[in-house]
């Protein structure tokens, strides 16, 4: 099965592709709709290693002249020096403004390659071919991009729009587990915040083997998620209102990733924690909502933290340097009731402090 979603934006309206092994079909046509016949290629190191020679065919077959760029594991990939680096690596190579740059990897390659594509020549056209399950349902869609500063996570980009996005579910099989988690947890934030079937159906990820994901499902579910996002951005594409209901759980989790360094823990399962601390401020400020449903999938997490070493005074201080604090109260998105996301500016930090307790309790 495939499926076809369509996100409506301020630039263009764009598809979101998922299904098997959908790239070729995906890359030819896209390309058969454009005058040109080249492009830049950035692409994460695991995933040239895994599947360089299946894209190799691809392109070659599609009489795509590419030339590719590997970007490093890892968030420090999204830096300064990592994008200035990109940057120099196009423009030496010729790049013009009509040269796609087809990013293929996850949400750090995605957020790098997105700002890049905003940035060079005042913009070049952005295809996003995600290969996580957190990019497929999550950060390929909707068109922020950037990277992160010394002082917080995501501080530079830009909001810019792809031209397509292919989640071709093939890339998965060489997905080590870890990092399926780590994608269910945006899954489960969709739940949480417009649509319980998402939850129940994320019962898939119990799988024994999780490579053995019944394939239709898994699409439905991708899909469903992005339909929950394509509707949010075409309501509110810069994140004046409702688009900050995405952001379910991520100002604990940008702090928790940034007190351990972007290391020891991700970015899927740092929101993991961030919703379930969420959940504990909205019962504190007087929310009726039971963290049954969320925490059913606990299990399938392996926190590996020192937990001694988090100080719930400096986690509290790095949400004030997060990008979405309103003056010095820090803005939170809790639920009042499953489905039912509310923005809410809290200065209660004795009700934050407890949260994060709750949360280190967790770890
Ligand atoms: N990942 C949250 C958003 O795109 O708004």
């Amino acid at each position: 099965m495939k499926a076809n979603i369509l996100v409506q934006s301020s630039a263009n309206t764009y598809s979101v592709s998922i299904g098997h092994s959908v790239l070729e079909t995906e890359i030819k046509a896209f390309f058969d709709d454009s005058s040109v016949r080249e492009c830049f290629i950035l692409i994460d190191e695991n995933v040239g290693k895994h599947h360089g020679k299946r894209l190799k065919k691809i392109f070659d077959n599609a009489k795509i002249d590419f030339t590719s760029f590997v970007i490093p594991e890892g968030e420090k990939s999204k830096s300064i020096e990592q994008w200035s680096r990109t940057l120099d690596f196009l423009l030496q190579n010729g790049v013009r403004r009509n040269t796609p740059l087809i990013s293929i990897g996850g949400g750090i390659t995605g957020d790098l390659a997105g700002f890049v594509a905003a940035s060079v020549l005042r913009g070049i056209p952005l295809i996003q071919v995600p290969t996580t399950v957190l990019a497929m349902v999550d950060s390929s869609v909707g068109g922020k991009t950037g990277i992160n500063h010394q002082t917080g996570k995501n501080l530079i980009g830009a909001f810019y729009q792809p031209q397509k996005v292919i989640a071709d579910i093939e890339f998965l099989e060489s997905l080590p587990r870890k990092e399926w988690i780590n994608g269910l947890s945006e899954i489960l934030k969709y739940g949480a915040i417009s649509d319980s079937t998402i939850i129940e159906r994320s019962s898939i990820f119990f799988e024994e083997d999780i490579h053995s994901i019944e394939k239709d499902s898994l699409i439905r579910l991708i899909e469903d998620c992005v339909s929950v996002k394509a509707d949010i951005v075409k309501k509110d594409e810069f994140e004046g209102g409702v688009r900050a209901y995405l952001n379910f759980g991520h100002t604990f989790a940008h702090a928790l990733e940034k007190a351990t360094n972007f290391d020891e823990i991700s970015h899927g399962e740092a929101v993991f924690l961030g919703m379930l601390a969420a959940i504990n401020l909205s019962k504190s400020l007087g929310y009726t909502i039971d963290d049954a449903p969320l925490k059913k999938f606990r299990p399938l997490y392996n926190f590996n933290i020192n937990a001694e070493a988090l100080d719930t005074d400096t986690l509290i201080q790095y949400m004030k340097s997060d990008k979405k604090m309103i003056d010095s109260d820090i803005r939170f998105i809790l639920l009042d009731g499953w489905q039912h996301p509310v923005v809410k500016t809290v200065n209660e930090q004795e009700l934050i402090s407890k949260a994060w307790l709750y949360l280190i309790h967790e770890l």
